[in-house]
């Protein structure tokens, strides 16, 4: 197993003061406000990598295959990606009913599983 990233778990960052660059391109970006109005929609986007300005590859043989957005345990959503003509890049539209942490993991096809979370406070 490299020291780098796990082919066998899921991959998070080790130490937020010192992201290597292969946590710099892989780890999901989350942005959604802070708080949120309970049953009322709000966007979650989702960007992977690109922290500090080191982007994944997106190339035939290596990219981003999918993200997946969780509300805790729930599944929210699920966008692919085709390698070289579409970046990791997605906004969900999601509706919760109360405070939750919001959980992405994306899979890149040479890297594996790589997951965030952000908290949303829904009242
Ligand atoms: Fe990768």
């Amino acid at each position: 197993m490299s020291e780098e990233f796990s082919l066998v778990k899921v991959n998070r960052v080790k130490d937020p003061k010192k992201l290597t660059d292969m946590e710099k391109k892989h780890t999901p970006v989350i942005t959604s406000p802070a708080s949120a109005k309970a049953k009322e929609p709000f966007n979650v986007s989702v960007k992977v990598g690109g922290i500090d300005g080191v982007e994944h590859p997106n190339i035939l043989g290596h990219w981003i295959n999918c993200v997946e957005l969780y509300a805790g345990e729930r599944f929210l959503g699920r966008a692919e990606f085709a390698p070289a003509v579409a970046t990791p890049e997605v906004t969900f539209r999601v509706i919760l009913e109360g405070s939750a942490e919001l959980r992405v993991v994306e899979f890149c096809n040479l890297h594996g599983l790589w997951e965030s979370k952000k908290k949303v406070d829904v009242k």
